[in-house]
């Protein structure tokens, strides 16, 4: 018969239990001590997309409802990007996403050419559905766009694809 039903092992057992518990509680407790900065960098108007580069007011909230999270720097910081592990998951993709493109800092890119392929490319994402993130998809059902947003959002961003260097600095 089985050993885990007498007693002698099922203390055994429960003192393994109780220690495994504590273990994990300790470890949860001591990765909240490893904070990652959640940042909101001042956003100066001259450096910004809109600033640069017409873009219809309709467009512009669309691309700041559903990526401004990770593309600009007024990042809404949800209570769990507090909680490790996520918040080292959550700030990582604010900070690589920024890094990529900022609405807010739009001249901080590389080249006129990159400026504009990433307009082109906001349309292109958003159609696969590789952009934004499936995980904050999930997460955040009201940064989903509509239809209509899409198609406005498309033809904007499809603007450019004949011209490039639109996007160069000053508007064209
Ligand atoms: C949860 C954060 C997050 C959100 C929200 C988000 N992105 Fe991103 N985005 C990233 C990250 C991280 C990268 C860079 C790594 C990668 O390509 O996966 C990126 C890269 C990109 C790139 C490629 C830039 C390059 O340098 O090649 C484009 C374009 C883009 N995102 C568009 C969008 C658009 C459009 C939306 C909104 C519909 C959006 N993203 C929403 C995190 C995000």
């Amino acid at each position: 018969m089985g050993g885990w039903i007498q007693n002698g092992d099922f203390r055994m057992n429960w003192a393994r239990v109780k220690i495994a518990v504590l273990a994990l509680v300790v470890f949860l407790v001591a990765m909240q001590l490893i904070q990652p900065q959640r940042t909101n960098p001042p956003a100066v108007a001259s450096r910004a997309l809109w600033t640069r580069v017409d873009v219809p007011p309709e467009v512009q909230s669309s691309l700041m409802r559903a990526c401004g999270d990770c593309h600009s720097n007024h990042t809404v910081w949800p209570w769990y990007s507090r909680v490790a592990p996520v918040s080292w998951v959550v700030t990582d993709d604010v900070n690589e996403g920024r890094r990529h493109m900022n609405f807010d800092d739009w001249d901080a890119q590389e080249s006129a050419k990159q400026a504009n392929d990433h307009l082109i490319d906001i349309c292109k994402e958003i159609t696969t559905k590789g952009m934004p993130p499936f995980t904050y998809r999930i997460a955040h059902r009201e940064s989903q766009l509509k239809t209509q947003e899409i198609s406005a959002i498309c033809s904007w961003s499809k603007s450019f694809g004949a011209a490039p260097g639109n996007a160069s600095g000053a508007r064209p």
